[in-house]
């Protein structure tokens, strides 16, 4: 029998440091991603325990194809809309291309920026042992940090498309130091995103933080997968997504519904329109008629 939603999830306020206690207590973490205030509300009420307000915004929202033309301010923007829906899930705010690879000032501004105006609970970078000293920056400042690692979308030129990495005994090596080095910098926690199985489980074995894995088996500490991909809100979904329900279909099918009863003028109906009082009325089509018989100029 599934859950109902008051069924799933703790109930209790998620902090950063909350996502290293569940697993410590072996409870599989559940992200999602979303972008504005009603999605949020509705991933509260099924029970998430962390929202990411993801820079795939740049291609589920915006239309884009690509990460890498989502600035700064669209990520504050979004990110204040859905801590306005969150009140126990929390809100991690992706920072997105170039607003901490040029230098750890502007990393640590920019981090600022989310959790102030955007009111985030913990920020999201890309990168591994590169990017460990603007970690260490951020954690400094208060700043909790989640770290991801594995294939990184901001790198897609780099990385020549959007497959698995880490298919290698070298590269898996490489891999695992980088997480070891976003842990020593103080990263909460570790996207794994499309690398195989059985080195995401060794990754989630060998840290203390936990992993949320997106396309790397099952074997990691949390999942995180993208509203539109979970929801059949999206043209192609990807292999490591699964549709959970047909919501575009659904709002497809609703608004043509609307369409049919407008055009056929059976909406809005008596329950959707006001009236005016009989006295008001009167008074109105008395003072209409009297302007008609008595035209200006006359
Ligand atoms: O931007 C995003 O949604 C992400 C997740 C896919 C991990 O980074």
């Amino acid at each position: 029998m599934s859950a109902t939603p008051h069924e799933v999830g703790s109930g209790r306020l998620v902090r950063a440091s909350t996502l290293g206690v569940l697993k410590s207590e072996h409870t599989r973490i559940v992200v999602v991603t979303a972008y504005d205030t009603p999605s949020a509300r509705l991933l509260e009420e099924a029970g998430v325990d962390a929202i990411l307000v993801g820079d795939s915004l740049g291609m589920t929202v915006l239309g884009f194809d690509s990460t890498l033309p989502v600035t700064m301010d669209d990520m504050v923007r979004h990110t204040a809309a859905v801590s306005r829906g969150a009140r126990r899930a929390l809100v991690i705010a992706d920072m997105p291309f170039m607003s901490f690879q040029a230098t750890r000032a502007d990393a640590l501004r920019n981090a600022g920026r989310l959790m102030a105006e955007g009111h985030a609970g913990a920020v999201k970078l890309e990168g591994g042992a590169a990017v460990a000293r603007t970690v260490e920056r951020i954690v400094s400042a208060g700043i909790p940090v989640m770290g991801h690692v594995g294939l990184t979308p901001q790198s897609v030129h780099q990385l020549g498309g959007y497959r698995v990495q880490g298919r290698s005994a070298e590269a898996a090596v490489a891999l695992l130091d980088d997480c070891q080095a976003l842990q020593s910098a103080g990263a909460f926690a570790i996207v794994l995103e499309c690398i195989p199985a059985e080195l995401a489980r060794h990754a989630s074995r060998e840290l203390d933080i936990p992993t949320i894995g997106i396309g790397a088996g099952v074997g990691c500490d949390g999942e995180v997968q993208v509203f539109h991909d979970l929801l059949g809100l999206s043209d192609f979904t990807p292999r490591h997504a699964r549709r959970y329900a047909e919501v575009g279909a659904a709002i497809r099918d609703g608004v043509a519904a609307y369409a049919t009863d407008v055009r056929a003028g059976i909406f809005p109906g008596e329950e959707q329109s006001s009236r005016m009082d009989l006295e008001a009325l009167e008074a109105l089509e008395a003072r209409r008629s009297a302007g008609r018989a008595a035209p200006d100029g006359e």
